[in-house]
């Protein structure tokens, strides 16, 4: 029997909603399978936790998640009760940070089922590959100086490895799809890091000589993915051009609450993690009717992660009979609520 061992933090809002649901997918997809079986270790780390303890994890928290083959998230962030900033940077961004998870894969594909708020969408299907872990989401000497002249400073930090790295790992992927690269880039050079991005796109990409590559400014990209996203196979960004691409990436499938992601720890010292592109949804929190979609792909995307890209397979396939049999929750046009959707893809998962 094959083992599989994930530290699962629900975290905040409708992450608590989704998470348990998730998972009671994955137990669905183990039971049918029977060579499978998941071993979960839930972890409070959360906004509350944070009330309680006055830190988002416990001190040997990431001692503890290192010990599992893969770390399911939810959510995090309650700002009604804790600024963002610490939340975020006291779980989210330090297990993706500590754990070096330097990739951020996020595929964006019109599901069977779900409507479009595009006019005419025609089948798109790509994926972005985010720079996770530097960019403008540097802390080098970001802060805000307070005092008469008041003044904020971001740096931007691309490393030649970092953006080698992201750069690499989309030109991989393409290679296992369709063989084109989008880099999503401002090289008109009034964004100085990005000439420099360029230069790394064009030299990572003599070593891809099978692989279609294009540059396109990010302003431009963004309309791009609404006017012709069918265009797009593997588009490789910074990481705050990968955030925001992605939430667009996501509008069109329908809902922010349908997109999924990974972390991705390349270098196999530490797990990878697994959360939705989405957050804590305070505005529906406690309705019941959060999208479990986004979670419940993101756990295929860890199937996939964990060699299992069969079981992988069968659960998108059924995730999308399910939207298309009218299960929906209301941010894509149904009145099911979370359970009842889940309901039916563990149901339909157990059938098979
Ligand atoms: P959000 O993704 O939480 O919500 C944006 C909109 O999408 C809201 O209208 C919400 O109702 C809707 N939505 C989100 N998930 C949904 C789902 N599963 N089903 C149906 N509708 C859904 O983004 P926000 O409002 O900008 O942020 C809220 C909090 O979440 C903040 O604290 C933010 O920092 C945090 N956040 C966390 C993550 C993460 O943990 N990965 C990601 C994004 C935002
Ligand atoms: C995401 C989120 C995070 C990000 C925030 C919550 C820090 O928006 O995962 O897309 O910007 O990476
Ligand atoms: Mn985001």
């Amino acid at each position: 029997m094959k083992k599989m061992n994930i530290g699962v933090i629900p975290g905040d809002g409708v992450g608590k909603e989704v998470m348990p649901e998730a998972v009671k997918v994955l137990d669905a997809i183990a039971e049918v399978h029977g060579g499978l079986s998941f071993e979960y270790k839930s972890y409070p780390y959360s906004c509350e936790y944070y009330l309680e303890h006055g830190k988002m994890m416990a001190d040997d928290g990431l001692e503890q998640l290192k010990n599992h083959d893969a770390v399911f998230l939810g959510a995090v962030g309650n700002p009604q009760l804790v600024p963002d900033h610490i939340s975020l940077w006291g779980l989210l961004i330090a297990i993706r940070r500590e754990f070096e998870q330097v990739i951020n894969v996020r595929p964006a594909k019109q599901l069977r089922g779900i409507q479009s708020p595009l006019a005419n969408p025609k089948g798109f299907d790509f994926v972005v590959v985010r720079e996770n872990s530097e960019g403008e989401y540097s802390e080098v000497g970001g802060r805000i100086h307070r005092g008469a002249d008041e003044v904020a400073i971001q740096n931007a930090v691309f490393t030649r490895k970092g953006t080698e790295r992201a750069m690499r790992f989309a030109f991989d992927l393409a290679k296992e799809r369709n063989s084109h690269v989008t880099s999503a880039t401002k090289s008109n050079g009034i964004v100085h890091s990005m000439p420099f991005w360029d230069e790394v796109f064009r030299s990572v990409g003599e070593d891809y000589q099978d692989v279609d590559t294009v540059s396109n400014h990010i302003d431009a990209l963004a309309a791009f993915l609404i006017t012709r996203p069918e265009a797009f196979d593997v588009i490789v960004a910074s990481n705050l051009f990968g955030d925001i691409l992605t939430d667009v990436g996501a509008a069109i499938m329908g809902s922010i609450g349908v997109a999924p992601a990974a972390n991705i720890n390349l270098n196999g010292k530490f797990p990878s993690m697994f959360e939705p592109v989405h957050g804590s949804a305070p505005d529906i929190v406690g309705k019941g009717i959060a999208n479990p979609v986004g979670q419940i792909w993101t756990g295929k995307m860890m199937l996939d992660h964990l060699g299992e890209q069969e079981l992988g397979q069968k659960l998108l396939d059924v995730i999308e009979e399910v939207l298309e049999a009218g299960y929906k929750t209301p941010d894509i046009g149904g009145n099911a609520t979370t359970k009842e959707v889940t309901e039916e893809i563990a149901q339909r998962l157990k059938a098979l």
